[in-house]
C-alpha cells in the first residue's frame, strides 16, 4: 500500500480506510499511544496500539527517536486536539533509538545544548518549525522574483575581488601555508597558486550580478556568502546566505520600493503558508518571555508582528535626519547610549539603529544617503559630494537586515573613488568596463537570509536558524 505523510492523514476524513505511514516516534505513552512525526508538519499523528498483539521484541524498540512504519485504520479520534488517529494493525521497526543514549528526549532542551547536537536538533519541534519556515521563505523568494521578471543569476563562490572592500575574506589557496613559494621580494608568490593569483570566498555576489543586470535587466542571486569578521554576536555568521537583486535603470527610490515590496511579499507568504509552525513558534516565544521582566517582553506576539510588517509602510529617513534625532533624544533617563553620536559622519552602532526602530519610529526604517566615507566604493556619489545613494533597512529586534545602494555608473567618478581608497584599478578592470560600454543608472541590495529567518521565526540567535552554523571556533559538523 502507498504510504501517506502525516500532514495528508491529518487532513483526511476518517472513513475507516487502511493507511500506512512512516515516521519517528516523538513519545510513547502507557504502552499504547505513539505520537508519530515525519517532518511534513509540526503536528504528530496519534497511533493507538494494542501491545498484546505486537510481535515479541517490537514493544521495547518503540522509543522516542525510533523510526517506524505503521499500518492500520484511520479512525475518528476521541483525544483532544486531533480529528483522526490510527488504530494500529502492524508495526515495522526501521531502526530503534536507545533511550539511554539518544540525546533528544521528550523534554525541553536548551538551545545551547542543541547547538552541540546540530545533527540531531532538527528532530525537535522548534528546529523543524524553524527550518520549514526557512524552506518556505526560500521558495517565496524565488517565486517573488520569478513573478516580477527577474532572472536567477549564479554568482561565483571563489572570486579574485573584494566586493565590499572590507578585507574580511577567507583565502582560497592550495599553497603550503607553512612553506609557501616566495617571489623575489620575499612575498608569497600567488602566481604559483592554483588560480595564479590571490583568491577568496565571495563576500557578496553583487559585482558579478551587476555585469548580468547590464544585459538581462533584472537579476538576483541567492546563495552562500562568507565573511571572516570576528564578530561573535547573535546576528553574525561566517557563512550566511544572501539574496541580492540587481536592476538596470533603477534609481535608489525604485530600489527602496522594491526592497519593501519584496520583504512584505515573503513575510506574507509564510503567514499564509506556515500557520501551524508560526503558531507553535509564537507559543514557544510567549513561554520563554514569561521568565523575563515585563519591560523586556515584546509588545506584539509573533504573528501580529509579522502582520504589522506587511500592513504598514517602512519609514524612510536620511542619515542626516537620523543623526539629528539621535543627538536630540534621551534614550533612557538612567542608561545613556554607550556611544554618543556627536559628529555627522560617524557610523551608527546597533544601539542607535535599535533606538530609531524600536523606540522612535516603532516600525522598520530605511535609512538612506549615508556619508560616503563609511560606505563601500561602488555607491553613487550625491551632488553634495559627501553622501552616497546608500540605503540600509533596519528591523525591530534585528537591526540591519538589508544593505543596498544605487551604483556609481560614471567611469571618471568611480575611478577617482577607487584611487582615493588605494584600490588597484587593475583588479577591477572588468567592473570598470561596465562603465565604458553602455553604462546606465542601476541599483541593488543584499538581504541577509538568516536575519530574515530570525525575524520570521522570532528566534533570538542566528545560530539557530541555519542548519550548521559557521562561527569563530565552530565548524564541528
Ligand atoms: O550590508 P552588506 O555588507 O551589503 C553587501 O554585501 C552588498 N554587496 C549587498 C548588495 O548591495 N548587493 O550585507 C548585506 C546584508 C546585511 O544587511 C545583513 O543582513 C547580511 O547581509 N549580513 C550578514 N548576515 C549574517 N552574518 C553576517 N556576518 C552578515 N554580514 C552581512
Ligand atoms: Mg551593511
Amino acid at each position: 500500500m502507498k504510504s501517506s505523510n502525516v500532514k495528508e492523514l491529518l487532513s483526511m476524513a476518517p472513513k475507516l480506510q487502511e493507511v500506512t505511514v512512516n515516521g519517528w516516534v516523538r513519545t510513547f505513552r502507557s504502552n499504547r499511544f505513539i505520537a508519530l512525526n515525519d517532518g511534513s508538519t509540526i503536528n504528530n499523528i496519534q497511533c493507538v496500539v494494542d501491545f498484546e498483539k505486537l510481535e515479541d521484541g517490537v514493544l521495547k524498540k518503540i522509543n522516542t527517536g525510533s523510526a517506524l512504519k505503521i499500518s492500520g485504520t484511520l479512525v475518528e479520534s476521541q483525544g483532544r486536539g486531533q480529528n483522526v488517529e490510527i488504530q494500529v494493525s502492524n508495526i515495522f521497526v526501521h531502526g530503534d533509538a536507545d533511550p539511554e543514549t539518544y540525546p533528544i528526549q521528550p523534554k525541553k532542551h536548551s538551545l545551547e545544548f542543541l547547538r552541540e547536537k546540530a545533527h540531531l536538533r532538527i528532530r525537535t519541534n522548534t528546529f523543524s518549525a524553524v527550518m520549514r519556515v526557512r524552506s518556505a521563505l526560500a521558495f517565496a523568494i524565488h517565486q517573488y522574483f520569478r513573478q516580477n521578471d527577474f532572472h536567477y543569476f549564479h554568482a561565483p563562490i571563489i572570486t579574485g575581488s573584494d566586493a565590499e572592500g572590507a578585507g574580511e575574506m577567507f583565502k582560497v589557496t592550495t599553497l603550503d601555508s607553512k612553506n609557501p613559494p616566495l617571489n623575489e621580494e620575499g612575498e608569497v608568490n600567488y602566481k604559483e597558486d592554483f588560480f595564479g593569483k590571490e583568491t577568496n570566498l565571495t563576500v557578496s555576489g553583487q559585482l558579478e550580478a551587476e555585469t548580468y543586470a547590464m544585459a538581462l535587466g533584472k537579476v538576483y542571486t541567492f546563495g552562500p556568502t562568507f565573511r571572516a569578521e570576528n564578530s561573535n554576536t547573535s546576528r553574525h555568521l561566517a557563512e550566511f546566505w544572501m539574496i541580492e537583486p540587481e536592476m538596470a535603470f533603477y534609481d535608489l527610490d525604485a530600489n527602496m520600493d522594491l526592497a519593501e515590496d519584496f520583504i512584505k511579499y515573503v513575510i506574507n507568504y509564510v503567514l499564509e503558508n506556515c500557520n501551524d509552525d508560526l503558531q507553535f513558534l509564537e507559543k514557544r516565544l510567549l513561554d520563554e518571555e514569561k521568565s523575563k521582566p515585563q519591560a523586556e517582553r515584546s509588545e506584539m506576539a509573533l504573528i501580529e508582528k509579522l502582520k504589522f510588517i506587511c500592513e504598514n509602510n517602512f519609514k524612510r529617513v536620511s542619515y542626516t535626519e537620523a543623526i539629528d534625532i539621535l543627538r536630540n533624544c534621551k534614550p533612557n533617563k538612567k542608561k545613556k547610549f554607550q556611544y554618543t553620536i556627536d559628529e555627522w559622519g560617524a557610523d551608527l552602532q546597533s544601539e542607535h539603529e535599535r533606538y530609531l526602530v524600536e523606540k522612535h519610529f516603532k516600525c522598520p526604517v530605511i535609512l538612506f544617503d549615508y556619508p560616503a566615507n563609511i560606505k563601500a566604493f561602488y555607491m553613487r556619489l550625491n551632488e553634495d559630494g559627501k553622501t552616497v545613494r546608500a540605503m540600509d533597512i533596519l528591523f525591530p529586534g534585528i537591526g540591519e537586515i538589508v544593505g543596498g545602494s544605487q551604483r556609481e555608473e560614471r567611469l571618471d567618478v568611480l575611478k577617482d573613488k577607487i584611487a582615493a581608497l588605494g584600490i588597484d584599478e587593475k583588479e577591477l578592470w572588468w567592473y570598470l568596463d561596465l562603465r565604458k560600454f553602455g553604462s546606465a543608472v542601476h541599483s541593488g541590495f543584499g538581504l541577509g537570509f538568516e536575519r530574515l529567518v530570525l525575524f520570521a521565526t522570532g528566534m533570538g540567535n542566528i545560530r539557530d536558524v541555519i542548519p550548521f552554523p559557521r562561527t569563530p571556533q565552530n565548524a564541528e559538523f
